[in-house]
């Protein structure tokens, strides 16, 4: 019973988060506006576009995608986006969204009350991403490689973020690019203190895991506000970063 309660209070906050207007996430003019959108601002100021002209054939691959924004914005840049989490019913939405374009639910007012809404996706490009469970830790050994790998607030909630990095090598094509956004809030919650990637150092702990095979290109600040209702938000700052993937050697 509570594990359900808790999977549709989540499922309602990721909706609204990924696909909620402006003022349904964010109902105070005065509140942190440049948190919102992040979904799609960690594609928009991240991705490279001018080196995937080339490629008519550009594959790219969402790790933790929940419901499935930042996969749909990467329909803009790549022929062909997958997207994968760990949660059932996130996946469960995104499908939803990516078949039918829209998905009513409802968010979070207060106490026991909620507004009725729709997600809705409209995309210019001719395929949707396909959605599918999978453990970031633990990747099929088929998917392949990609031009883009995007992994957003993604690390600091895997019980072993090491295990997810050291896949990245192989997962990255050579001159491929790396998107990875984190606020590093670790907790032991999700993973466990030994396998913390760095307190207090983590932006060149993660610098460390990363090289020799990828070079740091672009770093933003990525402030994000998700709603937990009307009087209720959590306000983030990630640290969005995108790195290339050097030529083997
Ligand atoms: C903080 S949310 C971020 C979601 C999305 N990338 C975003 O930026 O809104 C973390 C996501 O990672 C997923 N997740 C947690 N552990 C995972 C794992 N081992 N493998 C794949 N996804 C996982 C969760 O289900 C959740 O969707």
């Amino acid at each position: 019973m509570e594990n359900s309660y808790e999977s549709n209070k989540l499922l309602s906050e990721y909706l609204l988060f990924h696909y909620g207007d402006d003022d349904e996430v964010m109902p105070w003019s005065d509140g942190p506006q440049n948190g919102l959108r992040f979904p799609v601002r960690t594609v928009q100021e991240l991705v490279d576009s001018n080196s995937l002209k080339s490629s008519n054939n550009s594959r790219a691959l969402d790790v933790g995608c929940s419901v499935g924004r930042s996969a749909f914005e990467l329909t803009a840049y790549c022929k062909e986006v997958q997207g994968c989490d760990l949660s059932q019913s996130f996946i469960d939405a995104a499908k939803s969204l990516a078949e039918r374009s829209e998905l009513p639910y409802k968010y979070l007012e207060e106490g026991d009350s909620y507004k009725s809404t729709k997600a809705k996706v409209t995309s210019s490009s001719i395929t949707s991403p396909t959605f599918f469970v999978a453990d970031a830790c633990s990747l099929p050994s088929n998917l392949g490689d990609f031009d883009i790998v995007h992994a957003a607030n993604l690390i600091c909630r895997l019980p072993d973020p090491s295990l997810f990095l050291n896949q990245l090598p192989n997962l990255v094509k050579s001159g491929g690019q790396l998107i990875l956004a984190t606020p590093f809030t670790w907790l032991e919650e999700y993973t466990p203190r030994d396998k913390w990637i760095g307190s207090g150092d983590s932006e060149s702990k993660l610098a460390q895991c990363l090289s020799p095979f990828f070079k740091l290109e672009q770093k933003v600040e990525l402030p994000f506000v998700i709603r937990e209702h009307r009087r209720k938000f959590q306000y983030s700052v990630s640290l969005g970063t995108r790195w290339r993937r050097t030529d083997d050697f």
